[in-house]
């Protein structure tokens, strides 16, 4: 038998990867648990976007940023970063092991700043380009066994009037399952992580995870929540009353974003909270926001302009109530139950949604890569793809969501201003909305925040120009769909 230095050089890969210190994390429930040891795993993590939102870097391309900021990761005491953006054609791979040898896991978000579902234009950003760029993200992280989860998308809806974007969040969440399914890849859990829009998020929470098709409902739901400042209580945060809430949910819920900075120091008191077992029926941990300081003030850490890292009182705060706190004993009070949510009922104004409307088909040509994969990373340089791509104008990516709800709504008028341009302005303008975060710009701070495709030109409603028999036939297709279904 003859060796050769390619299947000796293989063998060693596979002995690298046997040991691996992290097992895949995989959900049961409404929580998450350590695949081999069947533990109950809780996040305790960091929002990691060294840069700040407004500037694209890919953190875990190079090896010098993490390696530097893994040292930190460890002294916080942490087993999670959340990373908000990659150049999905970059190497991650020493970075990835290194944090795998920290004990950190990974959630990603699979947006850049120029792919993502935008709230002002869902339907046109909806297309293959931008699947094919989903898809080849999926690809280039589903070997990690320390990738805890994707994030199909953050804070798309950040109003009352962004809802109809919410299919096309959900499709793109039924795109990704289907295609880690199609490819043989490890089915790692995808979310969604929403702002904190008092008049919706329960309908948002339900919404994720309703319906009949188990593919299309998300794995986990991260809340960005700036409800607890400064010396608040469990209580006075109005944390009890999202417990008792959400005390029925089926996924593992989890704060993506907390850490509202309206008195500094932080102080951190909320750690205490979120891992007592008056939380952990319902919750699973979460990402303080965020680990370095960037111009909106949230740094646990500040990195001068040659790279050097200075803690801040806030980081060791943090890090001493990370260390005062242990997670509960046992299963903390999870529940197994996994049966879907019921879709929310359609209310104009604060939830635009038909229930019976089902979702946007996948574009032909994305279907196509289910099978051939998704080929080449596109990187960053490629052009934006929320503007739509060409070669879908024949398919069903263009069937328009909007008349099938408006003709459920009965009232073929009231949705005209549905599809107009409803954010303004840059992602961090959605302060005005009536969140009920303390911090109100709190919600839209994240980095490359999908919706923030702004300036769009606004598609002007088809909604009010459509005859009543297309309203009519509408309604007749949606009715059809839900007999056959
Ligand atoms: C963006 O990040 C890069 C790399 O960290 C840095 O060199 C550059 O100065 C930043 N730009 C802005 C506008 O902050
Ligand atoms: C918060 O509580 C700490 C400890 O009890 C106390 O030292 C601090 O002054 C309080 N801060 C505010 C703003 O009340
Ligand atoms: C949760 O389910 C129980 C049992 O079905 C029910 O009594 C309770 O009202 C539900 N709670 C909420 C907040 O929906
Ligand atoms: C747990 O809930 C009780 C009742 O609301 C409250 O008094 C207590 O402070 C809470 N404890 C923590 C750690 O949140
Ligand atoms: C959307 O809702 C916000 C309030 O949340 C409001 O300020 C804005 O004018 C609305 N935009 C449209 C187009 O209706």
């Amino acid at each position: 038998m003859k060796f050769s230095i390619t299947s000796v050089l293989s063998f060693m890969a596979l002995a690298a990867s046997a040991n691996a210190a992290l097992n895949p994390i995989e959900v049961k429930g409404n929580a998450f648990y350590d695949s081999v040891s069947g533990s109950r795993f809780y996040i305790r993590g960091v929002d990691y976007l060294p840069g700040g939102a407004s500037n694209f870097t890919d953190p875990l391309s190079s090896s010098d940023t993490c390696t530097r900021d893994i040292e930190y990761f460890k002294e916080l005491g942490i087993n999670t970063i959340r990373v908000y953006s990659v150049d999905n054609s970059a190497d991650h791979k020493d970075c990835m092991e290194k944090l795998d040898d920290a004990g950190i896991y990974l959630i990603l978000d699979v947006n850049t700043p120029k792919n993502s579902i935008s709230r002002s234009d869902p339907q046109v950003s909806y297309n293959t380009a931008y699947l094919q760029h989903v898809f080849a993200t999926i690809d280039a992280f589903a070997s990690y066994d320390n990738v805890l989860g994707f994030f199909a998308a953050n804070e798309v809806i950040n109003n009352e009037n962004t809802t109809q974007a919410a299919p096309y969040v959900k499709a793109v969440v039924r795109d990704m399952k289907t295609y880690m399914a199609a490819q043989n890849l490890r089915a790692i859990p995808v979310g969604y992580s929403a702002a904190d829009i008092s008049a919706n998020r329960y309908q948002q929470i339900q919404y994720f995870n309703c319906g009949d098709d188990e593919t299309a409902r998300i794995d986990m739901f991260g809340m960005n929540d700036y409800s607890w400042c400064g010396n608040s209580s469990y209580t006075v945060s109005g944390y009890d009353q999202k417990v008792e809430q959400y005390s029925n949910y089926t996924r593992p819920l989890f704060l993506s974003e907390f850490g509202c900075n309206k008195v500094e120091p932080r102080p951190f008191g909320e750690i205490e909270s979120i891992y007592s077992t008056n939380m952990t029926g319902v919750f699973s941990g979460g990402l303080v926001y965020e680990y370095s300081e960037e111009e909106n003030n949230y740094g646990l850490v500040s990195i001068s302009s040659s790279g050097t890292i200075t803690e801040k009182q806030d980081f060791v705060n943090l890090k001493n109530a990370f260390a005062s706190v242990s997670d509960p004993s046992g299963d903390g009070g999870a529940k197994d139950d996994d049966s879907p949510a019921v879709c929310p009922e359609m209310e104009e104004g604060v939830w635009e949604v038909n229930p019976l409307a089902g979702l946007p088909v996948m574009p032909e040509r994305a279907s196509a890569m289910l099978v051939s994969g998704a080929g080449d990373p596109s990187g960053t340089n490629e052009p934006p793809t929320q503007y739509g791509d060409s070669g879908d104008q024949s398919d069903d990516s263009n069937w328009d969501y909007s008349p099938t709800t408006a003709a459920a709504s009965g009232s073929s008028t009231s949705s005209g201003s549905s599809s107009s341009s409803a954010s303004s302005g840059s992602s961090a303008s959605s302060g005005s909305s009536s969140s009920s975060s303390a911090s109100g710009s709190a919600t839209s701070k994240s980095a490359a925040n999908p919706g923030a495709v702004n300036n769009l030109p606004s598609m002007t409603s088809s909604v009010v120009m459509l005859p009543l028999a297309v309203i009519v036939s509408s309604l007749l297709f949606g009715f059809a769909s839900v007999v056959v279904v």
